[in-house]
């Protein structure tokens, strides 16, 4: 089941999110939901509070290409250790936040300690493209977004289109869910 993608601007976006644990109900059938709103989407990652659930929980799936083999994983009460490497900006978006993309600088290594959707704990190092999708992905459980790594210049550019997001004006092929749309026709 294809679930609505949160906009930017829903506080759920905001929140630290908190661990689960093996008590938590159809997380097999939530896991299996995300991957087919991200798909449908076209994405290459979403993380639970996107899906309006404030949880630590975030799947990352890359086509496999020439450089690369495929990469597809569930992260569950992850925890970056360490981030390492010389700084690097690539040009990133998001699927709450349609339309925009703006260059984000991160470390290219992440030591990242998570369980898996069998609940078997892990601990590895990523690195290159993956390692990208993980440390977005990992900010939005921790209640950040792109956008907030951005100078205060290029956020004050974007403010107006951000704003419309939020108000539902903006178009996409999924479907979404807006904090401040209208609800009158
Ligand atoms: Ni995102």
């Amino acid at each position: 089941m294809k679930l609505p993608i949160v906009a930017y601007g829903d506080p759920v976006l905001k929140k630290l999110c908190t661990d689960i644990d093996q008590t938590y109900p159809d997380l097999q059938q939530l896991v299996q939901n995300m991957f087919e709103t991200m798909y449908n989407a076209s994405g290459v990652g979403l993380a639970a509070p996107q899906v309006n659930l404030p949880i630590r929980l975030f799947i990352v799936e890359i086509k496999a290409d020439e450089e690369e083999p495929a990469y597809k994983k569930v992260f569950i009460n992850a925890q970056i250790l360490e981030e390492t490497g010389e700084p690097w900006a690539f040009n990133e978006g998001c699927l709450s936040i349609p339309d925009v993309r703006e260059d984000v600088i991160r470390k290219p290594n992440v030591l990242i300690r998570y369980y898996d959707e069998n609940w078997t704990l892990h601990e590895e190092v990523v690195t290159g493209f993956p390692a990208r999708v993980i440390q977005h992905e990992y900010d939005h459980i921790e209640g950040k977004l792109f956008t907030d790594k951005l100078s205060l210049l290029r956020r004050q550019m974007l403010k107006g289109k951000l704003d419309n997001i939020a108000k539902g004006k903006v178009h996409t092929d999924y479907k979404m869910r807006f904090p401040k749309q209208n609800k009158k026709r």
